[in-house]
């Protein structure tokens, strides 16, 4: 058996409990970045033995056989599980528990600790779906890390392995980490719901809109990559274009439907703030912006006079 303090890491022997998504992509990788995959145990025997049957000299096997065996113990079980999982398993000292969830805390992992074993949390930022998919878009991934060292350095070793981008977690705050990547994936998707419905309203499908959004979107994500976010932010807020501003929130408030307004309301005011940060406009843009932003339907009808 090794230490976590051994340093030829790749040797250590890494199991997975979890036969998930995440286990069949990872344990794939690290097998393929040279690391020892040995053992693998799932909830259903048939899900771990087809993992192990992918994997060169790997073996399934129970849980509690992982953790006796295995340096290296990754629970890729689903979130409500981990720490039941975790308290349920005969953990010792010089090995090492590891979840890869986004918004547990590593604190799940607490029996494991008690036992003596060092603790991690182990994120990669992207979505697994089938592991052919999701295993050569994983380079330049970036994975979240929290552990303490020697684990840290282990972990950090894999990543660079994987060729993933690690970025190091303080404990407490996995919860706002895992909520800010929603802006990225789930929200942006819904974004661009509403996209679909105010193209439906002229007859356009969501296929349409994709076609039309989707490269507009990628092009403000580069631009903001490369720029920074005040310095390459786009539209009618940072231009200062108040009577266009004032059609679109006639346009929104005259549909039937004010929650796409409201929420056009609040990002506009969100807008505002980095254009402002950015010194884009003068106060009395920004001001003039703010009022029409804050005030509601009756006082935008009122304000159309003005910009007509
Ligand atoms: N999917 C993603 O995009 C993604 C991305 C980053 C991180 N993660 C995190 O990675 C972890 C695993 O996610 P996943 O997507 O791989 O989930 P998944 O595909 O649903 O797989 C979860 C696995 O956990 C096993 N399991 C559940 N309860 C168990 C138990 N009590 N004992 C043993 N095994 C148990 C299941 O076993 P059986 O198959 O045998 O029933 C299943 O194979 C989660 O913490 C998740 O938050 C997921």
């Amino acid at each position: 058996m090794n230490s976590l303090m051994q340093s030829n890491v790749p040797q250590q022997r890494l199991g997975f409990i979890g036969a998930g998504r995440v286990a069949q992509t990872l344990a794939r990788a690290a097998q393929q970045a040279g690391w020892t995959v040995s053992h693998v145990a799932s909830r259903h025997a048939e899900h771990a033995q087809a993992l192990a049957a992918a994997l060169p000299d790997c073996t399934a096997d129970s849980a509690p056989a992982v953790v006796a065996r295995c340096d290296l113990v990754l629970l890729t079980v689903s979130d409500d599980a981990i720490a039941t999982v975790c308290a349920s398993l005969p953990w010792r000292a010089g090995q090492a528990a590891i979840h890869c969830s986004g918004a547990t805390e590593v604190s799940a992992l607490a029996p494991a600790a008690a036992a003596g074993a060092s603790t991690g949390g182990f994120h990669p930022l992207t979505v697994f779906a089938d592991p052919a998919a999701t295993l050569p878009s994983l380079p330049g991934c970036t994975v979240a890390i929290e552990a303490q060292d020697p684990l840290k350095r282990i972990l950090e070793q894999l990543a660079q392995d994987l060729q993933l981008r690690p970025l190091s977690l303080p404990p407490g705050a996995r919860a706002r980490y895992h909520a800010a990547a929603h802006y990225a994936g789930a929200f942006l998707n819904a974004l661009l719901g509403d996209a679909a419905r105010l193209w439906a309203s002229f007859g356009a499908t969501e296929a349409q809109m994709l076609a039309a959004l989707a490269p507009l979107a990628r092009s403000t994500l580069n631009a903001a990559q490369a720029g920074g976010l005040a310095g390459s932010l786009p539209g009618v807020v940072s231009r200062g274009d108040v009577g266009t501003l004032a059609k679109h929130l006639r346009a929104l408030d005259d549909l039937p439907e004010p929650d796409l307004a409201a929420l056009y309301r609040t990002l506009a005011l969100r807008t505002l703030e980095t254009a402002r940060r950015a010194g884009r406009l003068d106060p009395a843009q920004v001001a003039a912006i703010e009022a029409l932003l804050r005030s509601d339907q009756q006082l935008v009808q009122t304000g159309r006079e003005s910009v007509q």
